[in-house]
């Protein structure tokens, strides 16, 4: 499947394609380069699922927790300032990935 995104104006329309066709699946890994448009989409995403705490990239936070307008949780990692695995097992991922929450 692609979702093409042509402008910006249109983001949210390729969000609710994007969350029409996620299924059961609830880890969603976002692959790019520095400025590729990752947090954005996530963004527009979240905005779609009803999310209405302000959503800024979770640069130095790692991980950033939402509620949907269902109070489904969701999770929003920035994995950018991750050198080391290590530092991702310290923070206990396995906990968010395996809690059923949606993840980002
Ligand atoms: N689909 C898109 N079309 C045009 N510009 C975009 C798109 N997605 C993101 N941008 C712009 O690109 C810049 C970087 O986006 P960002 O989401 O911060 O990237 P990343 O999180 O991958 O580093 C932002 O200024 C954003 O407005
Ligand atoms: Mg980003």
């Amino acid at each position: 499947m692609e979702i093409r995104i042509d402008s910006l104006d249109h983001i949210h329309e390729a969000a609710r394609e994007f969350i029409a066709a996620m299924g059961d699946n609830t880890v969603f890994a976002m692959y790019g380069k520095m400025g590729a448009g990752k947090t954005t989409f996530t963004k527009a995403v979240c905005e779609c699922l009803g999310v209405e705490d302000v959503i800024n990239s979770p640069t130095f936070a790692i991980v950033n927790e939402y509620r949907s307008d269902s109070s489904e949780l969701i999770y929003h990692f920035d994995f950018y300032r991750i050198k080391k695995l290590e530092e991702v097992y310290d923070m206990g991922y396995e906990d968010y990935f395996y809690s059923g929450a949606l993840c980002f």
